[in-house]
């Protein structure tokens, strides 16, 4: 693996990428978090959208990791004066940086830069496009929740997904159902007419989409993927309105009743608690949020480890490069 640009990538480079995140998943219960694989590498976190959990999960990875870890940030740096994103990224590179990160509002940036710095690149979210480590942390999460410590080796075979919500905006989506089908899981996207990808039937990413949340409750998926409404990426009136959205799409505490126990309840975060979802929903013994955010830990770890250490034979025998 060059770049970590998409979450489009066969089965079993998936599931080996889960699979080392169950070897970095171990550092979680040690009492010193640290391996020594990225000692002496430098990553940057180059952060042109607000995240909480994306950076500081990345910045938390590379240190586990040992290696150093600078966090840019558009508001600060010369990108606010003018600078462009190839002049950023050039200049990040000739300072001998060996990985750079990035968030960008702009669908396409990460690919870009990936072109012009001849350094291994990590998508953190670009604009409406992909989110590719967002998505392997919840086939990890959700993994582990259907197969617990048996996961390692495993895909998602059979398992029924409906991601629901704001799917037209969501780099979130795209990437899980790219990523979710190859496991061998079967999507269904919902939501408002208005948030779906044009076209009835199948969408042009293979899977099945629908404006019937009901329907799809009916079904008892194995798990319902709530997505953030996202209120900054509107343009004009919200449509639909926040009382038309809530009585279609949200998962309320009428919805989770009928739900029942075994579905897993997920949420990329950050949530509109009692818009997209209610907060006994959110708090549910089935959602899985916190394990998706512990899990992003694990796989971006995995990810950098498989970007900058790649000769390395195992992230957790003690050894050094
Ligand atoms: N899920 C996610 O990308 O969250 P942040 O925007 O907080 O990074």
């Amino acid at each position: 693996m060059t770049h970590l640009l998409t979450a489009a990538m066969p089965r079993d480079a998936a599931i080996a990428l889960l699979d080392l995140a169950e070897d970095m998943h171990q550092i979680q219960d040690r009492q010193v978090k640290k391996l020594p694989a990225l000692r002496g590498r430098t990553v940057v976190n180059l952060f042109f959208e607000d995240s909480t959990r994306t950076r500081s999960s990345f910045e938390i990875a590379g240190k586990w990791l040992s290696a150093d870890v600078i966090n840019i940030s558009g508001k600060g740096s010369s990108a606010s004066k003018g600078e462009s994103l190839r002049d950023t990224g050039l200049t990040i590179a000739a300072m001998g940086v060996d990985g750079v990160v990035v968030r960008s509002g702009s669908s396409g940036a990460p690919a870009l830069l990936a072109d012009w710095i001849g350094r291994p690149v990590v998508n953190a979210g670009d604009g409406t496009h992909e989110h590719p480590t967002q998505a392997l942390l919840d086939a990890f999460a959700l993994r582990r929740r259907i197969h617990g410590d048996a996961a390692r080796g495993k895909g998602l075979d059979g398992v029924r997904v409906a991601i629901v919500g704001d799917i037209a905006h969501s780099r979130v989506a795209r990437s899980n159902a790219l990523l979710l089908p190859a496991l061998g899981a079967e999507v269904t996207l919902v939501g408002p007419p208005a948030f779906l990808p044009p076209g009835a039937g199948p969408t042009r990413l293979g899977v099945r989409a629908t404006t019937d949340l009901d329907a799809v409750i009916a079904e008892r998926p194995d798990a319902l993927m709530l997505l953030r409404v996202q209120l900054e990426r509107q343009t004009g009136a919200v449509v639909p309105s926040a009382a038309e959205y809530i009585t279609g799409w949200s998962l309320t505490d009428e919805r989770l009743a009928r739900l029942g126990d075994e579905a897993r309840i997920m949420h990329p975060g950050p949530m509109n608690r009692g818009l997209e979802i209610s907060s006994r929903a959110a708090d549910a013994d089935a959602s899985t949020i916190l394990e998706q955010v512990t899990a992003g830990v694990s796989v971006r770890m995995a990810v950098l480890y498989s970007l900058l250490a790649s000769d390395h034979p195992s992230p957790t025998d003690g050894g050094s490069r």
